[in-house]
């Protein structure tokens, strides 16, 4: 298994070009089975994670293309062959069930194995089935499958989701866009990968007004078409970055950031001490002075602060001045990067959801083990702020959700290499 090696050594500068979001890709993905024409999707990040969704969607008898150095994805989901997607696939990856909401619209059924994912905690499904049953579905869970089906077809309704959750959402308003009638879903998630979907649905010929507010009303249609719809940034990968010169020192560019896409997270660091600015090209960041403040976190949906942000902005609290509070309130179990953070010589304290984070004056590099995606790269950015050599491994947490990580880094200075296992 891989591993990479970070070296502490002072300032980062200059560019960092930052790449579509995988959140939204995973589920722009899935859209291409509500029709019978060719979705094309431009700036697609290079990540297993798509990999996983193409194996899934070919599974079902997509089509799909990789093109331009996998930048490109050319989807057709003329001839489906299957409407289940098997454990095996699914497994890998919780968004796999983002394919129930779509199946289910097109073809009146669908089985969906249970997902796996992120070790983060339960991750149940029920506000997925919730807000399919409203819309007529029947469904049942046997041998870990969702076995789902609409014989007359889905009836549009009014839902209330009792938690705004993304990915509800996203099969929800898939599934409303081909249901009989109008679909008012409230309580629904506010994600910019929310919005990305809906515009990329419109450009399919769904009607759906309302995304990125509480309430999204879709009027269903018979059928949509084929489109090609560029991936919006990501503005995790971006808030990730941008917490390198705020560790580090010296001042990054991030190519394609846009402060709407990270308001709140912005915001704290500036509280913190960092400088945020909007250019031309991107967000530009700069520590205002020495060391950052401590700042205290609490994850909430969007536009909260997000929780795909918290371990590494807890890595960022590790050397602040001061004692920061953390409050994890999406996931119960996402405080597996504390106890690695604490092997670099961080002070965390974790009771439940909360963490405890009093700063110290510098980390030290230490062997660590990366326990899930997010976790994975805040344990890079603590090593690229420590003394001495910090070796990560399993990566292969990593290679599901940052491209060319260290080559991205490697190009503002640092000093990171990946060493191929056995
Ligand atoms: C998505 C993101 C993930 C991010 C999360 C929260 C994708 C592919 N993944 O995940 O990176 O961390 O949003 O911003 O977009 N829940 C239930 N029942 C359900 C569904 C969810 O109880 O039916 C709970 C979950 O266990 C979790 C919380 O709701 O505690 C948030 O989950 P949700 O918003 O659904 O996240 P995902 O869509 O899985």
């Amino acid at each position: 298994m891989d591993s990479i090696l970070v070296t502490g050594n002072g300032p980062l500068n200059g560019q960092i070009p930052i790449a579509g979001a995988k959140n939204a890709c995973l589920t722009l993905m899935p859209a291409t089975l509500l029709s019978e024409e060719p979705l094309t999707l431009t700036n697609a990040p290079r990540l297993s994670d798509i990999k996983t969704m193409t194996a899934l969607l070919q599974s079902l008898g997509a089509e799909v293309s990789s093109l331009q150095d996998g930048q490109v994805l050319a989807m057709s989901s003329h001839d489906l062959t299957s409407q289940t997607a098997d454990y095996e696939i699914v497994r890998k990856m919780r968004a796999s069930n983002l394919v129930l909401g779509p199946l289910l619209a097109r073809f009146g059924e669908a089985v969906v194995s249970l997902p796996g994912g992120c070790a983060i905690g339960a991750r149940p499904m029920d506000l997925h089935v919730e807000g399919l049953e409203a819309l007529g579905a029947e469904i049942e869970l046997r041998d870990g499958y969702l076995h789902a089906k609409a014989p007359g077809g889905l009836k549009g309704a009014v839902h209330e989701m009792r938690f705004a959750s993304v990915g509800a959402t996203e099969n929800i308003v898939m599934a409303a866009t081909l249901a009989k009638g109008t679909t008012v879903l409230k309580n629904a998630a506010r994600e910019p990968e929310i919005v990305d979907l809906v515009d990329c649905l419109r450009k399919m010929g769904a009607q759906i007004s309302g995304e990125g507010t509480p309430t999204i009303e879709i009027q269903g249609v018979d059928r949509l078409h084929g489109a090609t719809h560029q991936v919006v940034t990501d503005r995790i990968e971006l808030g990730t970055y941008m917490l390198a010169p705020a560790m580090c020192g010296g001042e990054v560019e991030l190519l394609g950031g846009r402060m709407k896409l990270v308001e709140s997270f912005a915001a704290k660091l500036d509280v913190a001490g960092v400088h945020v600015e909007e250019t031309e090209k991107g967000l530009k960041v700069a520590r205002k002075n020495g060391r950052v403040s401590a700042v205290d976190v609490v994850t909430e949906p969007f536009p909260g602060f997000p929780t795909d942000l918290q371990a590494q902005m807890m890595a960022l609290m590790c050397t602040a001045e001061g004692t920061s509070v953390l409050e994890e309130r999406i996931f119960e179990n996402r405080f597996m990067h504390a106890p690695e953070l604490v092997r670099m010589g961080a002070e965390i304290e974790v009771h439940g959801g909360t963490a405890t984070v009093t700063g110290v004056d510098r980390l030290k590099g230490a062997p660590v083990m990366a326990t899930d995606l997010r976790a994975s790269v805040s344990l890079i950015l603590a090593g690229l702020a420590a003394e001495g050599e910090t070796t990560i491994s399993r990566v292969y947490h990593l290679d599901r959700g940052y491209e060319h990580v260290v080559r991205k880094l490697e190009g503002v200075g640092a000093k990171i290499e990946r060493i191929k296992g056995q």
